[in-house]
């Protein structure tokens, strides 16, 4: 593919690291200026991701945004006119009562301008999937420690850690695969189970804290560019301190506002003298 080529389902849904091709790289934008830059990065896929809720919305979890939010977001991030695929988030309830409303809410972020939504869960979505997927509407899946889960999961912790559950997380997986999800995302898995699952599919993994066996990985935008807050998880890798650069720099400008500094002639409009003159006389 071209470096210019707009990046398609089809493309994604091809990415298999032991056929030699390269790792998809997915990243979350969540607005247009960030999915600008996101995409002059080269990434292949902007997720819209409904961790949008805390990231920028500042919620304690994901399950805080609906249908409106994700499509808000969806289509901002669609007005960067991005070379990369852009994914949007279904969020929690708008695909888990009829197999309708869930196909009503995929249009609803496919109008907004994803090319593809994202779902959490494994064979109890096999329906809403389905019908996803008949409506013309590619379905990324996302199994293991699924967010909107929280309260089920008792907390953001590791799944598949017992033989048991990693047996339903690979027939999950496989079984989502089949019905035509274009990629399996893996969210907090051990290494090995990742591995089993990458082996077994044919559509690519995308992995966030699944160790390095999938076929692509996927990180939270302001994670990697340290703009969260709190305490990252352990598979957040820091590539810059973007939070520090903002601060030292607004604190630079109220540094100038406060001494009288900003604004300089630089960046000052000048009336002519006949204006000045003619405001002198006004009282
Ligand atoms: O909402 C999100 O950002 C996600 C990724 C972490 C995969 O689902």
């Amino acid at each position: 593919m071209s470096e210019q080529e707009q990046v398609t389902v089809p493309f994604v849904r091809s990415r298999k690291r032991r056929n030699g091709d390269d790792p998809v790289v997915m990243v979350t934008a969540y607005d247009e200026p960030w999915a600008r830059l996101v995409d002059r990065a080269g990434v292949d896929v902007i997720l819209v991701g409904d961790s949008l809720a805390e990231i920028v919305l500042g919620h304690e979890n994901t399950l805080q945004v609906g249908i409106e939010d994700m499509a808000h977001h969806v289509a901002a991030v669609a007005r960067a006119r991005p070379r990369a695929l852009v994914v949007g988030d279904l969020p929690w309830m708008t695909y888990h009562l009829e197999p309708s409303d869930a196909v009503r809410n995929a249009a609803r972020l496919v109008r907004a301008g994803a090319g593809a939504v994202k779902l959490e869960g494994g064979r109890v979505r096999l329906r809403v999937v389905e019908a996803i997927l008949s409506a013309e509407i590619p379905v990324m899946a996302h199994l293991g420690l699924t967010p909107q889960s929280v309260h089920a999961m008792g907390g953001y912790r590791v799944q598949g850690r017992q033989l048991e559950a990693a047996k339903v997380l690979v027939e999950d997986a496989i079984a989502l695969a089949e019905a035509g999800c274009f990629a399996v995302v893996l969210e907090g898995v051990p290494d090995a189970l990742a591995e089993r699952v990458t082996t077994v599919l044919e559509v690519p993994t995308i992995g966030i804290g699944a160790g390095p066996s999938c076929d692509g990985q996927v990180l939270v935008l302001h994670d990697l560019i340290g703009m969260s807050k709190g305490h990252a998880p352990k598979f957040v890798r820091r590539y810059a301190e973007i939070g520090d650069l903002v601060v030292e720099a607004v604190g630079r400008y109220a540094s100038d506002v406060r001494a009288g500094t900003f604004p300089g002639e630089a960046e000052t409009y000048h009336g002519s003298s006949e204006l000045r003159e003619g405001l002198g006389r006004f009282k």
